[in-house]
């Protein structure tokens, strides 16, 4: 929507437009802004400013140094405030910003800021996050029959901490959109080698080092799901590693994030009936938020461990070549797998990149992404990515780099009959079992094969979360780029 967002080390009244924060049932914080009370006091006074989350009421003033709008922003009941709320509403107030052609705003969110523990730089990155999200615009795919609307340069004016803050949000919020940018990419575009190029580009331009296991290496490497997935499609599979190496860090364990990647999913044999293909396109936004997340730890986070990525890269397609039902795949650490169902095929991809990861990466936590299940649709909605995880100390780093980044992530259970339950006739276990009982929790159980016992590992399904169906706060209709933020903040506190 914007064309771009800078910081601007300024006072905020010098902006064009002045943002002023205030809880419901409170009266705004004139003083603390330095803005005129009198012409405030009106606004407020106004039947739309009822205090509510993302309300706005506006007021004209003159300061020193000339005419200002200044937007009575509400930020709902201050029992129910958090970070994340600022977020909503900075992209809520984006909106407003575009409409009227501000190019320079300033925040006064002093009462955000006391409410939050004076914790200024928290504040000022979710309104940076809001704003950059808000302003992420996929237009490549617009043809001659579209005039695209002019977009205006904007500057967010602040000091101290909260340019500091800004600064962090807008840099996350770039990440994040990159992220959306490519799930946004339709299938014909974002082949299997597209996916690989892309990475590449983003080495060359973070100085990750870089791996893609293609061809020959697949089955030197054992890669059986990737080949078997992947052999209807004349788009070749591919498994890209990725690594981030800090400066003096090279010793620790790095933690290790896996992303399905799966450029288009037909359902394969098992095609997928009517219009439940649509939108599987979008069946890459695990490995897409795993390079959204590499992006940001290589030029925002900079962590002091070291960090792999791994996406596990395929095309789910149909021909006389294709992998089906009642195919037997033995993989590298001797696990062997029934078919069932081609349509399960994340979970036959994503096994490589657990087992590999286990055995060559010794990692200190392993973290996957994937649109897995339908299932995990239907048990939380798009209100909750599914996460199995049964270490303590790596749940509660994913719950609070989830809760910052207002990703939200409910605990799903893993139990022994799940794992039952995966258990072949023939081989030793099944990729679906057709009783159709607890999808996402079959998903997990199948990938913990995979998994080392000691290993530290969260299952993240994020088949609810990563697409928007309407526009509101800060996102629009289409991908939400989920996961690369909570990645990002995860791969701090490592
Ligand atoms: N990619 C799908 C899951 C999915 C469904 C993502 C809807 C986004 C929206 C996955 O590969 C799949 O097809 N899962 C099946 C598994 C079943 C065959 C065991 C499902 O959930 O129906
Ligand atoms: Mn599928
Ligand atoms: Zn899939």
């Amino acid at each position: 929507m914007f064309e771009s967002i800078r910081v601007a080390k300024r006072a905020a009244v010098g902006a064009d437009t002045i943002v002023l924060g205030y809880f419901q049932g409170t009266k705004p914080d004139t003083k603390s802004a330095g803005l005129d009370a009198k012409a405030i006091a009106e606004a407020a006074s106004r039947p739309e400013a009822t205090g509510e989350s993302g309300s706005m009421s506006e007021a004209f003033v003159t300061t020193k140094t000339g005419a200002r709008r200044v937007i009575l922003l509400g930020l709902g009941k201050s029992e129910s405030f958090e970070p994340g709320t600022l977020r909503h509403v900075a992209g809520v107030v984006g909106r407003r910003l575009v409409a009227i052609k501000s190019t320079s705003v300033g925040f006064a969110l002093d009462a955000a800021i006391k409410h939050g523990k004076g914790d200024e730089f928290a504040v000022a990155c979710a309104v940076g996050e809001g704003l950059g999200l808000l302003s992420w615009v996929c237009d490549q795919f617009r043809g001659k029959a579209t005039t695209l609307p002019s977009r205006t340069k904007l500057s967010v004016h602040g000091e101290g901490a909260f340019a500091d803050g800004a600064v962090r949000g807008l840099a996350l919020a770039e990440s994040t959109n990159y992220c959306r940018t490519l799930s946004q990419t339709p299938p014909n575009v974002a082949t299997t080698a597209w996916m690989a190029e892309q990475a590449k580009k983003l080495a060359r331009k973070t100085g990750l080092k870089i791996k893609v296991f293609q061809g020959q290496d697949l089955v030197r490497e054992r890669f059986e799901g990737l080949i078997n997935v992947g052999k209807a499609s004349e788009n070749k599979p591919c498994m890209i590693r990725l690594e981030y190496s800090p400066r003096g860090g090279g010793n620790k364990k790095p933690l290790v994030l896996v992303g399905k990647t799966m450029t288009y999913d037909s359902g394969g044999l098992s095609l997928k009936i009517n219009n439940s293909m649509v939108g599987m396109k979008r069946d890459k936004d695990g490995g897409c938020a795993v390079l959204g997340a590499m992006h940001a730890i290589a030029t925002t986070i900079r962590p002091s461990r070291p960090v792999v990525a791994l996406l596990a890269v395929a095309e789910n397609s149909i021909s006389d070549e294709a992998y089906r039902p009642d195919d037997v795949l033995t993989y590298r650490n001797g696990v062997t797998v029934e078919v069932t169902n081609t349509d399960a095929e994340g979970r036959l991809v994503l096994a490589d990149a657990l087992c590999w990861a286990c055995e060559k990466e010794s990692p200190q936590a392993i973290v996957d992404l994937a649109t897995l299940t339908g299932g995990v649709i239907t048990a939380l909605g798009s209100t909750y990515a599914g996460m199995f995880c049964e270490d303590d100390k790596l749940r509660g780093k994913v719950e609070a780099a989830a809760g910052a980044a207002g990703e939200r992530v409910w605990r799903l259970p893993m139990h022994a009959e799940y794992r039952e339950m995966m258990k072949s006739p023939i081989a030793d276990i099944l990729n679906s079992n057709p009783n159709r009982k607890a999808h996402a929790g079959q998903g997990a159980a199948f990938l913990s094969y995979f998994v080392t016992e000691k290993t530290a590992w969260c299952h993240l399904d994020i088949a609810g979360v990563h697409v928007a169906e309407r526009n509101a706060g800060a996102f629009i209709e289409g991908p939400t780029g989920w996961g690369v933020r909570l990645l990002a903040n995860l791969a701090e506190e490592f």
